[in-house]
C-alpha cells in the first residue's frame, strides 16, 4: 500500500444483509468503478448453533451446507443485484466463521487497500451506536475502514 496519491487497487465490501451493509457495498461499488478496483463482496456465516457450546455436537455437512447456501443466495446475489456494476472487477466471496476475525484474515490475504462497511448490522440488539463486528474491524483491519451510517 502506497500513502502518496492513495487509490484502493482492492476494494472490500463486507455484507451481512442489512441496510447498513448494502448502503456499504454501494459506497464500496462507487469507489470501485471511479478508481478501477477490483471489488470484493465478503459475507461471512457465522457456524450453526452447537459448534461452540460445550458439550454441543458439531454440525453436520448438510447443515453446513445449507447456511452456506443460504448466504450465497439471499445475502450476496441481491446484494450485488441492487448496484452498479458496470466496469467493475467484482467477486463475491462466502466464508464460515466468526464474522470480524474472518473479515481482517481475507482483507490481508488479498491485500486490500479499503474495508467498507456499515456501522451497523442485522443485529437486533440496539445497546451500542456502533456493531460489536464494526468496532472490532475498526480496531484492527489492516487497512483503511470506512464506516457508512
Ligand atoms: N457476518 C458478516 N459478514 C460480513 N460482514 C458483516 C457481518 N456482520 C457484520 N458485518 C459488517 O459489519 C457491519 C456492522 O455490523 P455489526 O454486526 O457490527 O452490527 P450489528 O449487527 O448491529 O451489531 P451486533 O452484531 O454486535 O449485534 C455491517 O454493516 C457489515 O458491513
Ligand atoms: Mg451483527
Amino acid at each position: 500500500m502506497e500513502w502518496p496519491g492513495w487509490s484502493p487497487d482492492v476494494v472490500i465490501a463486507a455484507t451481512d444483509g442489512s441496510d447498513g451493509s448494502l448502503r456499504a457495498a454501494h459506497v464500496a461499488a462507487s469507489i470501485s468503478q471511479k478508481n478501477d478496483s477490483k471489488l470484493f463482496i465478503i459475507t461471512v456465516v457465522r457456524p450453526p448453533e452447537g459448534w461452540w457450546g460445550i458439550g454441543g455436537a458439531p454440525p453436520t455437512a448438510t447443515a453446513l451446507a445449507k447456511a452456506l447456501d443460504e448466504a450465497q443466495h439471499s445475502v450476496l446475489d441481491l446484494t450485488v443485484k441492487d448496484l452498479d456494476t458496470e466496469g467493475i472487477d467484482v467477486q463475491t466471496v462466502e466464508e464460515l466463521g466468526d464474522p470480524a476475525a474472518t473479515i481482517i484474515g481475507f482483507c490481508s490475504e488479498v491485500d486490500g487497500d479499503l474495508l467498507v462497511i456499515g456501522r451497523r448490522g442485522a443485529g437486533l440488539i440496539e445497546r451500542f451506536v456502533m456493531g460489536s463486528v464494526a468496532d472490532r474491524l475498526a480496531h484492527y483491519a489492516p487497512c483503511p475502514v470506512l464506516m457508512v451510517p
